[in-house]
């Protein structure tokens, strides 16, 4: 006997970001964050259950994965094998549709479907909100990519209540501006890099504190459509996560001399009146958050300092698809 369910997630990048755990077993986040789900990344995935099978298998990229990639894939299965009372073993195929560990959210569109295609497979018929808590056991900045749009994942107080809601479909005119700078694997984890972090940075506190502030009055900004000051805060959110890291010891820090270009270029097209805003995530890449209709004069001016195929302008993302 052999069950199958498949489904499409996409990506997410967050303006006030998740940086640190207060439970890593069921991956608790230490402040609530808020996202924009985005179209141009995204991932596949097909899991199919068989009574056949003697071992899970795992395919990324129609490469079958090693045996602590497949640990980490089957103990996420696991929990639906629990919920669903089933024992048998899965194969799982998945294709990014964006660079894997790369800092442009694999992880998230990787564990968003991966949780709504066992959802499909095993009939357990959860509800979103359910999807997105299953979806934070594997990674927490996949419980936002349930959702299109803007997203907020909350806190909450135990592993019951911190899952995801969507805020708002983002379409009034927002859009992204993705600065690929390097697409490589990463060397630190975002794992490894909010842990080390939450216990070796004396910025720490601060920046938990911060991100209080910042996720009520980010949610205003949105309310009332006021781009400019949703823009001032997902730019002053990310440069803060990074100064924690910058605070750790030792030292931590994603960034790349053409990063930091890239953040120059943002500034000089705001000093020209065009309103954009940058954010950076456990990776070199740089995310512009800009109105869509004036994301081509972003690219065209980021044109004069990086490749072409270096610039992906993306809309806002839907939430997860079951194919
Ligand atoms: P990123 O910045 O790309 O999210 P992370 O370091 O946060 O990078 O996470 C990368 C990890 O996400 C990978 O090592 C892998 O464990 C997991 N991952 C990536 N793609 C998938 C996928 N399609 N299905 C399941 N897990 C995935
Ligand atoms: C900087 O969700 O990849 O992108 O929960 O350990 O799997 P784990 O981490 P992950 O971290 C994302 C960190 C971030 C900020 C964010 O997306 O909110």
């Amino acid at each position: 006997m052999a069950v199958r369910g498949k489904a499409r997630a996409y990506g997410n990048i967050a303006l006030i970001k998740y940086w640190g755990k207060r439970d890593e077993k069921n991956i608790l986040p230490m402040n609530s964050s808020l996202s924009l789900t985005i179209e141009c990344f995204y991932t596949e995935t097909e899991v199919v259950f068989d009574d056949s099978l003697n071992e899970d298998y795992f395919y990324l990229n129609d490469e079958l994965q090693d045996k602590t990639t497949t640990k980490k894939i089957s103990d996420f299965i696991d929990l639906f094998r629990k919920a669903a009372r089933i024992n048998m073993k899965a194969t799982v195929r998945s294709t990014n549709y964006v660079p894997t560990a790369a800092g442009l959210a694999s992880s998230a569109s990787g564990f968003a479907a991966l949780a709504a295609a066992c959802n499909h497979a095993t009939r357990l018929n959860l509800s979103h909100r359910e999807l997105s808590m299953y979806a934070r056991r594997g990674s927490g900045s996949a419980t936002r990519s349930i959702y299109g749009g803007f997203v907020e994942w909350k806190k909450g107080t135990n592993e019951e209540d911190s899952y995801a809601v969507p805020i708002d479909d983002a379409k009034w005119d927002i859009g992204m501006v993705i600065v690929i700078i390097n697409s490589k694997e990463k060397k630190v984890s975002s794992r490894e890099g909010m842990k080390h972090t939450v216990l070796t940075s004396p910025f720490y506190k601060a920046w938990v504190e911060t991100c209080e502030k910042d996720i009520k009055e980010i949610k205003l900004a949105i309310r009332d459509r006021d781009f400019e000051r949703l823009g001032l805060i997902t730019e002053r959110n990310g440069l803060m996560m990074h100064a924690t890291m910058l605070g750790a010891n030792p030292p931590l820090s994603y960034w790349e001399p053409d990063s930091v270009l890239a953040m120059n270029v943002v500034r000089e097209l705001r000093r020209k009146g065009i309103l954009c805003y940058f954010t950076m995530d456990a990776g070199p890449n740089v995310k512009i958050l800009c109105r869509l209709s004036e994301a081509n004069i972003i690219k065209n001016k980021l044109k004069e300092f990086f490749d072409e195929e270096q610039i992906i302008v993306t809309g806002p993302g839907p939430g997860i698809v079951l194919l």
